[in-house]
């Protein structure tokens, strides 16, 4: 029986709007039915190529149409447009961070539930076939049990390439908040909650100046939340980590996660991406890498725009996450990139930012366990 369609309706036309309107067709029920923006110009370049409406916010919130709401918009406007689509009657699925506050993330949270909503966040690339994989590998107990590890996010910044990087080094923005979420659900979808955090951190550059093209480009930002930031996580389970998350960082050796259990190692992939090559140890035997391209959601499928010749082709299937939502939404079932998961990793990253004010051990009480894994046969009832 072909699923029930959810008309899905655009909430923010900016960077990262343009894979999601790609990806949408990939997913079986899910329709797009129009796009708005802060300004109806912006809505219309992102609709008007795929012959969608583009209409104001309201109009969007009150289209009968429209079941799900993807909001696209930056993170400090999460908070209260998230807050407009529940009160509509819309089920939700938000760009990450799901808000910058734990207290407004609680408040929906509970706003979705009592008016009964799907509410959802990114990001979504645990569900693709390399984080798939390695949940295989750490579930099969071939690394044994794990000790501990390293997720390193390190780079030099936003704003060589993204045309209006100011939210980036304001206070919501930051290594932490900004790409934390993909690390930080990578790892809780392999080896559970955080129960403990511990940091310190830096504004490493007062200013930053924009280099990539655009509006912005020659102008330069104030720097007002941290962008180095060295944090020790001990996950509820045992396993105890070390994150570093800095954008002050010209050049590393480090793999995006690297994961030390007591039979072996893995190498995690970039949890930005859905696929990659996870890399095995049986205890000190050469590593072993483990293709994820045949896995569901694994096969590359995406070049950015404006990547050197040299640069590998990636997996992306953002929107994955929604098809996901809107599958619970029709069955009754809980979802995996639920706000749940994201509150959590709210919570750790608050944590983090809170242990570098105090330079004091945050304790955290998680109530959650890992997501599903997403198995062959799901994943294909996901596919249009
Ligand atoms: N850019 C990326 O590569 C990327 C990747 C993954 C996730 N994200 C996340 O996606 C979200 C958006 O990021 P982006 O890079 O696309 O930002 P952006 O600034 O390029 O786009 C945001 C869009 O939201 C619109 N907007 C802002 N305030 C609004 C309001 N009050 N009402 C309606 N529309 C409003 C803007 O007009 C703009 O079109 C963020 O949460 C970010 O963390 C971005």
């Amino acid at each position: 029986m072909a699923a029930r369609t959810l008309g899905v309706g655009i909430l923010g036309c900016g960077n990262i709007s343009g894979i999601y309107l790609r990806n949408m067709k990939l997913f079986a029920g899910l329709e797009l039915r129009a796009c708005a923006s802060r300004t109806l110009a912006s809505a219309q370049r992102a609709a008007e190529p795929l012959g969608l409406p583009a209409v104001t916010v309201a109009e969007l919130l009150a289209r009968e149409d429209i079941d799900i709401v993807v909001n696209l918009t930056p993170p400090n406007d999460h908070a209260a447009l998230t807050q407009a689509a529940l009160e509509a009657g819309k089920h939700v699925y938000s760009e990450k961070p799901l808000t910058v506050s734990v207290a407004d993330a609680q408040r929906l949270i509970s706003l979705a539930g009592s008016n009964g909503l799907a509410l959802g966040c990114a990001p979504d690339t645990f569900l693709g076939g390399g984080h798939q994989l390695c949940r295989q590998i750490i579930d099969s107990g071939r690394i044994g049990r794990v000790l501990g590890g390293t997720a390193m996010v390190l780079s030099h910044g936003m704003e060589h390439w993204h045309p209006d990087p100011e939210f980036f080094f304001k206070p919501g923005g930051g290594p932490v908040l900004d790409l934390g979420p993909y690390y930080l659900t990578a790892l809780v979808n392999l080896l559970g909650p955080v129960a403990r955090v511990q940091a310190h951190g830096q504004i490493g550059l007062a200013e930053r100046h924009v280099t990539a093209p655009g509006p912005r480009h020659g102008q330069r930002i104030k720097v007002e939340t941290l962008t180095h930031v060295t944090a020790l996580l001990d996950f509820a389970a045992g396993p105890q980590l070390t994150l570093m998350a800095s954008w002050d960082i010209w050049k590393n050796g480090h793999p995006p996660i690297e994961l030390y259990g007591t039979e072996g190692s893995l190498r995690v992939p970039d949890p930005n991406w859905f696929g990659g090559t996870p890399e095995v140890s049986d205890r000190d035997g050469p590593w072993q890498a483990q293709e994820s391209h045949a896995m569901p959601f694994g096969a590359n499928n995406y070049r950015g725009a404006h990547w050197p010749a040299e640069r590998p082709d990636q997996a992306n299937y953002r929107a994955l996450g929604i098809a996901d939502l809107a599958a619970s939404v029709r069955a009754g079932t809980p979802h995996r990139s639920s706000a749940h998961l994201a509150l959590h990793v709210l919570e750790v990253m608050d944590a983090i930012l809170q242990a570098c004010a105090t330079a004091a051990p945050i304790t955290l009480a998680p109530t959650l366990g890992r997501p599903a894994p997403l198995g062959a046969a799901e994943a294909a009832a996901l596919l249009a």
